[in-house]
């Protein structure tokens, strides 16, 4: 039996992939959420795990603190927790920014106690709409402090400050990920994020919504891919106080995307256009030299490929709802 892994935000997306994968390759995972955008039925297949606890707090909570005797063997820490969709940030944007500060904070704290080391899930949001193209980790950003979206982007980046703290300050072995758009079929129909909007809306035959006249870009990795970069992360001491981009750089436009859902979805879908929304990025694509250089970590699953898979699995769950 290998170590114990601490996963927050482990009802998420990602979180839910992620523990999946450590407990096939054997780890004991403790994972944490407080379901604010997580849900109950990611959870179903991990908990058949002898291997898998799971125990509901808020990652910047004193419960939380409160709970770290409970988790002292731990040896490693993937901090997912906060919302990442607009969708749902934009509704708790004071929660948003507390997961991504008092909860990171609580997350080095107990990695320090315990020797353990982190992986923090930053964003590529921390480069806001950036001026350079594609974005190196080196690129400091172009964000916006006094707008809607601040409270995501200011906060990871907040985030990723501690994370440097700890890592200069105490020798915490923490690593930073700035995760591009990530896509499956493990995302929720109602997600709001672009990927699950698009399939969803050509299946069902509905408008496809484009927000802005569709020319603003974006990089989609595949959630295996971005799965094996973090565990990748956490296992390399290369890793250790680096910031590092993990994204697939093939780059579309959402135009080009709306129109190969629509095909590969053999769709009727018209596709219509309304209001950008504040901040809206203009263009994401990672450089990602220093993941390849680090980790020996390139995407793997061609973006055709993903995208069908994903189709496949969201008209099986349609049809099982009708
Ligand atoms: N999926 C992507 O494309 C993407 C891109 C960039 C960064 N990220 C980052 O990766 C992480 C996971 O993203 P995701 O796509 O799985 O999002 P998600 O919304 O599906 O999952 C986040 C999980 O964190 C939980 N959570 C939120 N606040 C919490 C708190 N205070 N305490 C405990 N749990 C809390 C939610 O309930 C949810 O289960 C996030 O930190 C996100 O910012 C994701």
């Amino acid at each position: 039996m290998k170590g114990r892994i601490l996963i927050t935000g482990v009802a998420g997306f990602l979180g839910s992939h992620l523990a999946e994968e450590l407990l096939l390759r054997d780890y004991k995972v403790v994972g944490i959420d407080n379901f604010s955008t997580g849900k109950e039925k990611n959870l179903k297949k991990l908990k058949q795990s002898k291997n898998f606890t799971f125990i509901e707090a808020d990652v910047s909570s004193n419960y939380f603190m409160a709970l770290q005797n409970q988790l002292e063997d731990i040896d490693e820490i993937y901090h997912l927790a906060s919302p990442a969709s607009p969708a749902y940030y934009l509704k708790k944007p004071i929660d948003t920014i507390d997961a991504n500060t008092l909860g990171t904070k609580n997350v080095l704290d107990l990695a320090q106690k315990n020797n353990a080391k982190v992986v923090y899930a930053s964003t590529s949001e921390a480069y806001g709409d950036p001026l350079i193209h594609p974005q190196s980790e080196k690129y400091r950003g172009n964000v916006n402090t006094w707008g809607p979206r601040a409270c995501y982007d200011e906060s990871k980046r907040l985030g990723e400050v501690y994370c440097y703290l700890y890592y200069s300050l105490f020798n915490t072995k923490v690593k930073v990920a700035r995760i591009f758009n990530t896509y499956s079929a493990g995302l929720a129909n109602d997600d709001g994020r672009v990927i699950s909007n698009f399939v969803n809306q050509a299946l069902l035959n509905e408008d496809i919504t484009v927000y802005g006249d569709g020319t603003q870009t974006r990089s989609f990795c595949y959630v295996t891919d971005t799965i094996r970069g973090l565990i990748l992360m956490m296992e390399k001491e290369s890793a250790n106080g680096q910031i590092i981009n993990i994204g697939n750089p093939k780059e579309y436009t959402i135009l080009e995307m709306a129109n190969l859902v629509k095909k590969l979805s053999n769709s009727k879908s018209r596709i219509t256009f309304h209001p950008l929304p504040i901040d809206d990025p203009k263009q994401r694509k990672p450089d990602i030299s220093k993941a390849r250089k680090l980790l020996g970590w390139t995407p793997q699953v061609d973006v055709v490929d993903g995208l069908n898979k994903t189709i496949t699995n969201y008209k099986n769950q349609i049809d099982s709802k009708e």
